[in-house]
């Protein structure tokens, strides 16, 4: 029988609290139900059609992903409910979804240009069908969607879509990911809590103003928020009834203020969190989860060891960029947070300053020394590309395992 023990696993390798990952999912899905919120969680974190059954089964609704091929994936594993979180664009891609969507496969994505509509709208048209599209919004993260405010665009893309014959619009999406700031504002919110309220209330002053162009219809008009840090806010949507909230740090804009009360009665339909099964030391930065909440570390192997003349010490892990990434936390400086042994407090003054392909580069500047052979379990900066590296991640319980979680989609970017 092979030795199952964690002393015996080939080092570097990826580890995952089976108990912890199973409290996040229950922790998040809880969250929803309060809320009375479908949960859209985003594959992109796991790629594991393993994890995606777990979330399923404790009460998701669909799969969020970003890419055709990740579809594809999990399409073949029994996932019939697929959103793509993402402005698709090329014609292969858009092909490759008119094939899921021929084999029964629901599928929804994302446009924020004319461009997009134009391009994607025949190829649908053809194929005999009209695909569900969301518009992606900008509610203040910055990266793709039409920014909240921005009418013109917004009902351009709208018009465009309502003579599509191809495209149909259900609704509306964005990722707060400027919730990922640390800090708290004057007032103690965390700036998580601020993004949050500002991905709901722009989104819903958005369908607002959609509905008054004839565009939006609030009995099933879809809004689709969503990242791990603002999820830990989405009772906000609940506590809103549906309209509007207004903060101070809303600020909505006059235009979009005055509506009718048909149009109160939009409301958050859905959010997709991806990160939160096994969280990481970004989320402990922006002040989430604590230390105890992630079930995700990377177990290493110091090979080398060197004295340094100022009587520091310099060691080298076998866990390079192609495992940890060269991503960043917000404070906490370096390439993730190295545990002390059978603990989750950090070793004190150990720290990774630097990585290269193959080797995380430690300093240990306190009294605190590693030695060749030791194996340590580091705390990731950024926990879903470092399972994106992996052809799998191990399934750990009381330093045993369990067994493995396949990347299924790995590869598939
Ligand atoms: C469009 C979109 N939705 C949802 C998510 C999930 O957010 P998180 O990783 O914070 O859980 C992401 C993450 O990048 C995203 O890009």
């Amino acid at each position: 029988m092979p030795d199952d023990s964690l002393a015996h696993l080939p080092t570097p390798a990826v580890l995952i609290d089976e108990a912890q990952l199973h409290r996040n999912i229950a922790a998040m899905q809880a969250r929803a139900d309060q809320a009375s919120v479908a949960f859209r969680p985003h594959a992109k974190t796991h790629k594991s059609l393993g994890i995606a059954q777990l979330q399923q089964t404790a009460g998701a609704r669909g799969l969020t992903v970003a890419k055709p091929s990740e579809a594809i994936v999990f399409a073949r594993g029994g996932f019939h409910d697929l959103r793509l979180a993402y402005t698709i664009i090329g014609a292969d891609k858009h092909q490759r979804l008119a094939e899921l969507r021929a084999d029964g496969v629901q599928v929804s994505f994302c446009v924020d240009s004319l461009y997009g509509i134009a391009a994607a709208g025949p190829i649908y048209e053809a194929a005999g069908q009209q695909v569900e599209v969301l518009i992606e919004v900008d509610a203040g993260y910055g990266r793709a969607g039409v920014r909240y405010d921005d009418h013109e665009t917004l009902a351009a893309l709208a018009g465009a879509l309502a003579t599509s014959k191809g495209l149909r619009l259900v609704g509306l999406l964005t990722h707060g990911g400027h919730g990922y700031r640390p800090g708290q504002d004057d007032a103690g919110r965390h700036h998580y809590q601020i993004a949050a309220r500002e991905e709901q209330s722009r989104l819903l002053e958005v369908a607002n103003y959609l509905h008054g162009l004839g565009h939006a219809d609030p009995r099933n008009f879809e809004i689709s928020v969503g990242s791990t840090p603002t999820s830990f806010a989405i009772q906000d949507a609940k506590k809103s009834d549906g309209r509007t909230p207004h903060t101070e740090s809303d600020r909505p804009t006059p235009a979009m203020q005055p509506h009718d009360v048909a149009s109160d009665t939009f409301r958050i339909t859905e959010f997709r969190a991806g990160n939160y099964v096994f969280f990481d030391q970004t989320q402990i930065d922006i002040g989430v989860v604590s230390r105890d909440d992630v079930a995700m570390t990377v177990l290493a192997t110091v090979v080398s060891t060197r004295n340094r003349p100022d009587g520091t010490q310099s060691a080298y892990l076998d866990a390079g960029k192609k495992v940890l990434t060269s991503d960043r936390a917000p404070i906490h400086p370096g390439y993730g947070v190295i545990l002390q042994s059978g603990s989750r407090k950090p070793m004190d003054k150990v720290e990774i300053t630097g990585l290269s392909e193959e080797h995380a580069w430690v300093h240990c500047s306190g009294t605190e020394r590693l030695s060749v052979g030791q194996r340590v379990e580091i705390i990731p900066n950024h926990a879903c590309v470092v399972a994106a590296t992996q052809d799998v991640l191990y399934r750990i319980e009381d330093q045993r395992v369990l067994g493995t979680w396949e990347v299924t989609a790995k590869g598939m970017t």
